[in-house]
C-alpha cells in the first residue's frame, strides 16, 4: 500500500504556531476575503477520509488534553492517534498510542506499512525532526490572517534547506490561505525535461501513484 506522510499546521503568517507559553489564543482571527472559498462541511469530509493517522508530540497532545477538558472537543475523530513521548501520560481515548523512540523507524517501519494518509499534527519540535529525517513527503500550511511577534516556530531546529515544490493554494473567505508543497529529495536538480507543475517529477520516494 503506497503511504504518503504529511505534516499539517496552522500558523500565523509570520511563522509561529503558537506563542512562547504555547497558548493558540490568536487562532481565533476575524477577518473576511470576499473571493475566498467556504469551508462546506462535504468538502471537509472528503477531506478528513484521507486521513488516516494523526501522529504528535507530547506537548501538542496536552493541548489536545486542554481543549477537550474545556469542551471544546477532540479534533481527530476516531482514528488512531501515536503519540511520541519518553512520559507516562493520561491515555483517555482507546485511539491514542504513546511511542517513544528512533522516529525513522517508527515511522518508515510501523506506519507506512500499516496507513495511507500518515498526519502530522506539531508541534514544531516534531515537525522538524519529521523534515530534517526527510519523513516527510508534504507540507500544507494553512496561514491565518494575523502576526504574533514571537512564539513557537512551524518548524524547530531545522538545520539544512529543504527545496520544495508547490502543488495547490487556496483562500478561503475567512482570511485563511491554504499552501501545500511537496518536499522534494535533497541533492542535484531533477531532470529540467521533467520539472513542472503537473508532473510527478520531485515527488518524494516514499509517495507512489
Ligand atoms: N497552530 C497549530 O496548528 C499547532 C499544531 C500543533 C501544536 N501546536 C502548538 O505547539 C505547541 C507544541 O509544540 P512543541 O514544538 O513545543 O512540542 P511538540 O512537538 O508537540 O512535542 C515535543 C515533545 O514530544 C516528545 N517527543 C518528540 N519526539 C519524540 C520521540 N521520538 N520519542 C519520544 N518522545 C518524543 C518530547 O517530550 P517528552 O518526551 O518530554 O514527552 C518532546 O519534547 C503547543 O503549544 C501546541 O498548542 C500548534
Amino acid at each position: 500500500m503506497g503511504s504518503r506522510v504529511t505534516i499539517h499546521m496552522a500558523a500565523s503568517l509570520d511563522g509561529f504556531i503558537a506563542r512562547r507559553d504555547g497558548s493558540v489564543d490568536w487562532l481565533e482571527t476575524v477577518s473576511e476575503f470576499g473571493g475566498g472559498d467556504s469551508l462546506d462541511p462535504e468538502f471537509v469530509e472528503g477531506f478528513l477520509n484521507t486521513i488516516d493517522c494523526y501522529v504528535m508530540g507530547s506537548r501538542t497532545y496536552e493541548t489536545a488534553l486542554d481543549f477537550e477538558a474545556r469542551g471544546l472537543g477532540w479534533p481527530y475523530g476516531d482514528k488512531p492517534v501515536f503519540v511520541l513521548t519518553t512520559r507516562d501520560l493520561p491515555r483517555r481515548r482507546g485511539t491514542v498510542e504513546f511511542y517513544s523512540g528512533g522516529l525513522a523507524g517508527f515511522v518508515n517501519d510501523h506506519l507506512r506499512p500499516d496507513f495511507r494518509g500518515i498526519w502530522f499534527v506539531g508541534g514544531g519540535a516534531v515537525s522538524g525532526d519529521c523534515l530534517r529525517l526527510g519523513l516527510a513527503d508534504e507540507i500544507r500550511y494553512s496561514i491565518l490572517p494575523v502576526l504574533i511577534g514571537d512564539g513557537i516556530r512551524f518548524f524547530e531546529k531545522l538545520d539544512r534547506d529543504v527545496p520544495l515544490h508547490l502543488t495547490e493554494v487556496k483562500a478561503y473567505k475567512t482570511g485563511m490561505v491554504e499552501l501545500c508543497y511537496a518536499v522534494r529529495p535533497s541533492g542535484p536538480a531533477p531532470d529540467a525535461s521533467s520539472r513542472g507543475p503537473h508532473t510527478s517529477a520531485g515527488l518524494p520516494s516514499g509517495v507512489k501513484e
